[in-house]
């Protein structure tokens, strides 16, 4: 049942509006007035009209994350995430650091992953991408293991023994000594780039620094369109997906 206070998505096959269901009246973009107290006591999946559309009231997933949630910087997709969490093997009560909030999807992913008895430690460079960051994931409702920062997460943190480093930044390999001595042994590091380039310098430096278990892949989606008579791949299909780089640290690696 969906409770005041919550948030609720209005989704069609054409667009998926965010709502905060306060108890007043709120203008959504395309629908006008709204009065979100008709939402309060409705069960989550429920079909409603609004002016001349129909829409489902659904809970906000990580799935759909993209459709609706606050831009800042550009957002990893959706399907990487997974891939990052079983790459990196993060489970339920993990400790995390992560570089690079952006827009948070992926540290709303990562947030999900570790649950409440983990811990994820966000480091970001710029604080209104934090801020963006902050209200995605609060959305979303995955805030309370987090530990979000205002910083360089290449620098001198404080962490030790978490389970993994992830980074989603321009220059990975410069976090690369920090992440030596953040991790615990055994622990993954992994980043995630849009160029070779960028794959090449971190892989060289990772294999220079002693990091074990080297992988690198590129994970692309093709997803098909399903028609009576005819299915066949999406024309909207993404060419390109970025690239993951990923090692483990064992003992005796950067101290
Ligand atoms: C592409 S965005 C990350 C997107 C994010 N993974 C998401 O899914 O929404 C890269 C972010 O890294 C931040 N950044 C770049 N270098 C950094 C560093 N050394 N330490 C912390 N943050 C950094 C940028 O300010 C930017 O917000």
């Amino acid at each position: 049942m969906i409770s005041q206070g919550d948030w609720i998505i209005l989704w069609n096959p054409d667009s998926a509006e965010l709502l905060n269901v306060s108890g007043e009246t709120k203008r959504v973009p395309g629908l006008g007035i709204v009065d979100t107290k008709r939402f309060v006591g409705m069960p989550y999946g429920s079909s409603i009209d609004l002016g001349r559309q129909s829409y489902h009231v659904l809970r906000p997933s990580l799935r759909q994350a993209p459709e609706f949630m606050r831009r800042g910087p550009q957002i990893i997709q959706p399907i990487m995430t997974s891939v990052i969490i079983h790459k990196c093997d993060i489970k339920s009560g993990d400790r995390i650091v992560e570089g690079g909030a952006g827009s948070g999807m992926l540290t709303a992913a990562l947030l999900r992953a570790v649950g409440d008895r983990g811990r994820v430690y966000t480091y970001e460079k710029v604080e209104e991408h934090l801020e963006v960051a902050r209200f995605n994931v609060e959305t979303l409702g995955f805030g309370a293991s987090w530990v979000p920062r205002v910083g360089d997460v290449t620098g001198d943190l404080e962490e030790r023994d978490m389970d993994a480093f992830v980074v989603d930044i321009p220059q990975p390999w410069d976090a690369l000594e920090t992440a030596g001595r953040v991790l615990r042994g055994g622990g993954a590091f992994l980043a995630y780039v849009p160029t070779t380039n960028q794959v090449e310098r971190t892989h060289n430096a990772m294999r220079a620094l002693g990091f074990q278990d080297l992988e690198c892949s590129e994970i692309i989606e093709r997803t098909m369109v399903v028609n009576d008579g005819g299915i066949r791949p999406s024309f909207k299909g993404l060419g390109h997906n970025g690239y993951i780089i990923r090692g483990t640290k064992t003992v005796g690696n950067p101290a």
